[in-house]
């Protein structure tokens, strides 16, 4: 199955926006075959930046390799939340823990809404960099290769980022967050920045990659479609807490657009409208 995806996999966006679909739909039959992910567990989160109490207590428990969904409105604290799961801001109380494992800086990756990639280094060397300290190891380009055919750009290994589209930018930063095989990887909205159509195909690449691999996803979006589409949990956070919780039943592969997931769009919508309604 996975040679047949990745013989699907486009040479171009356009390419990709054509054959993607078909292919993606048949592996996403199923769950991720082996779990590889970390479980988290949340109590009591808390952070503010001067007055502004941003997280005002979060409790939360992500069993391993499950994929979360998290929204609520611009400046309720997302990306705080997954600044400090990441490692990236200091916690002023309560804690974060990774189950018993010891935890290596590579098991836990960000991806962000712009690619951040280095302009003078090729595709392949920007994979790399994701290895960190494995950088130097002699299989360093071997596992850079895989994980850029994983996002379907091998034919790109040797580009430099400024000619490559919007889209194919966005894959070679996820290559770059896969390459050293997380076992957490979080998104800040991630497909933010692209066009409807790539979005939808870098959705269906996000949902591959995750169960192939089976690393926990955080996703964190402020497209509830999107959430729906994409994770078992949807979270919504408002005034610096957990307000909804809400599980996402739908079986895998998710028929976009179908009653069940709008209904449940719907929903989550109107408690986002709420929260916005009390500022
Ligand atoms: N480094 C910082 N210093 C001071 N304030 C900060 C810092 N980072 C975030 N904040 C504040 O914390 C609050 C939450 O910010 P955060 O970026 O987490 O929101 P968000 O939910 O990700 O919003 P958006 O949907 O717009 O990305 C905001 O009021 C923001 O101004
Ligand atoms: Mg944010």
């Amino acid at each position: 199955m996975q040679t047949a995806l990745r013989t699907s996999l486009p040479e171009t966006e356009l390419a990709s926006r054509a054959n993607f679909a078909p292919a993606a739909r048949v592996a996403r039959e199923e769950r991720p075959l082996h779990v590889s992910g970390l479980p988290l567990s949340i109590r009591g989160l808390q952070k503010s930046f001067g007055d502004n109490e941003v997280l005002r207590g979060i409790d939360l428990h992500i069993p391993a390799g499950q994929f979360v969904a998290i929204v609520g409105k611009s400046g309720c604290g997302k990306s705080t939340l997954l600044r400090l799961i990441a490692g990236l801001e200091k916690i002023d109380a309560g804690s974060i823990s990774f189950g018993d494992a010891a935890i290596q800086p590579e098991d836990i990756r960000v991806m962000f809404q712009e690619p951040r990639l280095l302009p003078w280094a090729r595709v392949l060397s920007n994979v790399e960099v994701g290895l960190g300290r494995d950088r130097s190891s002699s299989d360093a380009h071997a596992r850079a290769e895989k994980a850029l055919t994983e996002v379907g750009l091998t034919d790109k290994r040797d580009q430099w980022p400024s000619v490559l589209s919007g889209g194919q930018k966005q894959r070679v930063a996820l290559a770059r967050a896969l390459v050293s095989r997380p076992r957490v990887l979080a998104f800040d909205e991630p497909l933010g920045a692209l066009d409807a159509l790539t979005r939808i195909s870098m959705q269906r690449l996000l949902e591959r990659v995750w169960r192939d691999q089976g690393f926990t996803a955080i996703l964190v979006t402020h497209d509830v479609a999107e959430a729906v589409a994409l994770a078992d949990r949807v979270l919504v956070i408002d005034e610096g807490r957990i307000a909804h919780d809400v599980m996402v039943n739908t079986a895998r592969p998710r028929e976009r657009g179908s009653a069940e997931l709008a209904s449940l769009e719907g929903s989550i919508l109107s408690h986002l409208l709420s929260a916005d309604d009390r500022t």
